[in-house]
């Protein structure tokens, strides 16, 4: 699947047999009109995110029957609930199950909150018209449809999204309705194994946040599938970890990070007997007494690192296409990064902190963690900017520095040729989360009118 030549493979293996996949050594970034096409990020929505397993959340966050979570995910709006039994019956085990966030009626949004449940009534109730769906997406109530003929009312359930949940309680939904997606250990292969090293029992759902970028969604897996910029951009970051002995290591539609943490070596400067920090005579010793000190206070600086990353030596953990999920003693956290259009991108964070932590401690691993992001985000920004002017077009990626870049591009330029030679055999687009046939003779009007942007086979244009 990938050219060689093969770099040379010096990277941990992880403390499980989990399969290594090797990268090419030579290779350029994908071309920057990948970064800003429209019509490129449509063909990646087909491609890629209607039917790849996309980490969404975590199961700890759904504790009681009928809850909910609603997101969106490259214009796919769909939501997360967990089973109701229904009256005077009982569950044998907690069931999650995800459903495309459309009424079957006229497609309004089912699920109108973030987050929230569906209470005593056991259905959702849709705010157009008032049909309900309950928690297995089953139709319950059409209002006045009840004498209208030909309606059946089990043809009209919500749209099922296939879920799949982690021993780990890691869920991950596939909207291809292809009634076979994926098999999830086939894709992940050794990812349930490799998150159990970290136990996420120990931890509970702390807190969200979102940033809004004008950037292609790539731009910001480009910078968290590497390392390489970590000295300039990341001074924080730098002090906490060894960025030297950075890894990616490529799995299977996965990728584990390894650095190890600094070590702290405080060693007190020379005392007076009252405590000051001593200064002999000579301006030399006066300079190194100085130096001393400064050098006392940067390593000062790395112990509280440190601390704010915590013991663990961290589960990282890049998920194709488009989540992290970062493990450290304080805390976990996950990253989706949600295409919205070719050029804007939702940054969604989830903090889950770990149970009867220190409140300061918390506070200074999010202020961590957001600084970080930050400086993630602003180097998209402007990089985003210099892949629309029209002078870059494309660059050179290192070999061992950047091979997750290499690894994922690869995925992302294999997955969209590949489809858009299926498109192009078919005469027309295939998008595997569509729910039912769009080449009626109305479509036919549309994709004339549209020159393909209805259900086309216009060629793209790289
Ligand atoms: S759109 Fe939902 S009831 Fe009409
Ligand atoms: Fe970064």
């Amino acid at each position: 699947m990938l050219a060689s030549p093969l770099a040379p493979v010096d990277v941990p293996t992880g403390p499980k047999d989990v399969p290594t996949v090797q990268v090419r050594s030579n290779t350029n970034t994908l071309p920057s009109s990948w970064w800003s096409s429209e019509r490129l990020y449509e063909l990646e929505r087909r491609a890629i995110f209607s039917q790849s397993w996309l980490f969404v959340t975590h199961a700890s966050r759904f504790e009681k029957e009928g809850t909910y979570s609603s997101f969106e995910i490259a214009g796919y709006p769909f939501f997360v609930i967990r089973e109701k039994a229904a009256p005077g019956q009982e569950l044998q085990k907690p069931v999650l199950r995800a459903f495309h966030n459309a009424c079957r009626h006229r497609a309004y949004p089912v699920a109108k909150k973030k987050e929230g449940n569906v209470g005593m009534s056991g259905v959702l109730s849709c705010g157009y018209h008032g049909w309900c769906y309950d928690t297995r997406g089953a139709l319950r109530k059409a209002p006045q449809f009840d004498n209208v003929p030909g309606f059946d009312k089990s043809a009209n359930g919500l749209f099922p999204v296939h879920t799949h949940v982690t021993a780990t309680g890691l869920v991950f939904v596939n909207f291809t309705a292809s009634p076979e997606p994926p098999a999830f250990n086939e894709v992940f292969r050794g990812f349930e194994e490799e998150m159990k090293e970290f136990e996420f029992s120990d931890y509970e759902y702390r807190e969200s946040y979102e940033l809004h970028g004008d950037f292609n969604w790539k731009a910001l897996m480009d910078g968290y599938q590497e390392c390489y910029h970590c000295p300039t951009a990341h001074p924080g970051l730098s002090k906490a970890f060894a960025i030297p002995t950075y890894k990616v290591v490529p799995r299977s539609n996965y990728c584990r990070h390894f650095a190890d943490q600094r070590p702290a070596r405080v060693v007190p400067p020379p005392k007076r007997p009252g405590g000051e920090r001593q200064r002999s005579g000579s301006i030399t010793e006066w300079l190194g007494s100085f130096i001393f000190a400064e050098k006392v206070a940067e390593q000062e600086a790395l112990e509280k690192a440190k601390n704010v990353a915590g013991e663990f030596d961290g589960l990282w953990v890049y998920a194709f296409p488009n989540s992290g999920i970062n493990c450290y003693s304080p805390a976990w956290y996950t990253l989706r990064v949600v295409p919205v259009s070719a050029t804007k991108t939702i940054l969604e964070y989830d903090i889950y902190q770990k149970k009867g932590i220190d409140e300061q401690e918390m506070l200074e691993f999010i202020d961590f963690l957001k600084q970080v992001e930050q400086e993630d985000f602003d180097l998209c920004q402007a990089t985003q900017r210099n892949l629309r002017a029209g002078v870059y077009t494309s660059g050179v990626l290192h070999p061992e520095k950047e091979n997750g870049v290499i690894y994922y591009q690869d995925m992302v330029r294999e997955k969209v040729l590949q489809h858009h030679e299926m498109e192009k055999a078919a005469g027309k687009e295939i998008s595997p989360a569509s729910s039912g046939p769009r080449d009626s003779a109305e479509d036919e009007v549309c994709k004339a009118l549209e020159s393909g942007r209805c259900g086309g086979s216009r060629d793209l244009e790289w």
